[in-house]
């Protein structure tokens, strides 16, 4: 078979990525341009300084991705791109370079889902995980169970109802005074704390619904923060942390065994930024392992927003023989499955 190098870029957010990857499962270069720093001055990714930000780096990102790779656009198959969902402005910048450049080499382009890439990052690291399976997409702008049955084909049991898990870890964090990103830094003060020591709400919804709703959580957070302050009372921030993230994972990790079960499809992938969360891996490895379930999980660099992800998804699209013409468009709100 002929080797396939994609080369994939991803914007959709506040990271400028760009990877080069062979055959869907090789990486031969990741690189990414993170702007947290900057955006940590406002507590939260501020659009504009996002878009801004992608202009400057991306053509830098993506010649240190060809270098790393050790290939020049000449070698390129097809060019993948992040169309959605995501900040419209930061997802235009993405795709209007790679429209660019895959009009510039005349090689075909490929519009990848931003969720579909992070379900794909499961196949990168294990050669051998293939759909079909049930992954927790946890990130921070959405939360969906789904069922995978094979390349490509999604079918969504659940999803948050209002905010994402990471959105609820970012709002919690900036609360007990953790700042932005809130997810690692509750992760590791989480650890220092007792998960018992605050009985937050945990929301399951209608008894056989696999939606999430986070905001009560939030509110009850928030609530007891509140109330604490009013009384003179003193707040432990690692309680409040590890409280909050056991309540999360209750929820997330009942709903994920409960789909696995009633799809008797007995692998579950973790997908999304919230997927670093060590607390959430150790907890679904002890679910699935109870369970006789194989549990997948990528490297902490590979859940939070990369473009090797994108070029794993992109080949499976490409192997179908799904490419875009240069009128595609950015899709702030793109559903998964749509095209
Ligand atoms: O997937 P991602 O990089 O970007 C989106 O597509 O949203 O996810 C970012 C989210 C943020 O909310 C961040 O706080 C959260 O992932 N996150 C974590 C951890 N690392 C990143 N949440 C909990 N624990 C972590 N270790
Ligand atoms: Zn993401």
């Amino acid at each position: 078979m002929k080797q396939q190098l994609i080369l994939a870029i991803e914007s959709s957010c506040d990271e400028t990525a760009a990877a080069v990857v062979k055959n869907g499962r090789e990486v031969l270069s990741n690189i990414i341009s993170s702007q947290i720093a900057l955006h940590t001055l406002y507590g939260g990714v501020v659009p504009e300084i996002a878009s801004r930000k992608h202009i400057e780096n991306i053509d830098g990102v993506i010649m240190e991705a060809l270098h790393k790779a050790n290939v020049t656009l000449n070698d390129i198959d097809a060019i993948a791109v992040t169309y959605g969902p995501g900040l419209v402005g930061a997802l235009l910048v993405g795709l209007a370079e790679a429209k660019a450049l895959s009009f510039a080499i005349q090689k075909p382009l490929i519009g990848v889902h931003h969720i579909e890439g992070h379900i794909c990052a499961n196949y990168i690291e294990n050669k051998e995980f293939e759909p079909p399976f049930i992954a927790l997409v946890v990130s921070g702008g959405h939360t969906h169970i789904v069922f995978v049955p094979d390349y490509g084909k999604y079918e969504i049991l659940g999803k948050t109802r209002d905010d994402a898990v990471g959105e609820a870890y970012d709002k919690v964090a900036r609360a007990i005074g953790m700042g932005y990103p809130g997810g690692p830094k509750i992760d590791e003060a989480a650890k220092r704390g007792n998960p018992q020591a605050i009985a937050f709400p945990r929301v399951f919804l209608e008894g056989d619904s696999y939606d999430f709703s986070f905001s009560g959580l939030k509110s009850a957070v928030l609530n007891y923060i509140n109330q604490c302050n009013m009384a003179g009372k003193t707040i432990i921030p690692e309680d409040v942390a590890a409280s909050f993230q056991a309540a999360v994972i209750d929820v997330l990790a009942e709903k994920t065994m409960r789909a696995v079960e009633q799809k008797g499809v007995y692998h579950v992938a973790l997908a999304g930024g919230v997927a670093s969360n060590s607390a959430l891996r150790q907890r679904m490895k002890q679910e699935c392992e109870k369970r006789g379930y194989t549990l997948n999980i990528p490297s902490p660099i590979l859940c939070t927003d990369n473009a090797a992800m994108i070029g794993c998804a992109a080949y499976y699209e490409y192997q179908n023989g799904i490419t875009y013409g240069l009128d595609l468009n950015a899709n702030p709100s793109l559903k998964l499955g749509d095209r």
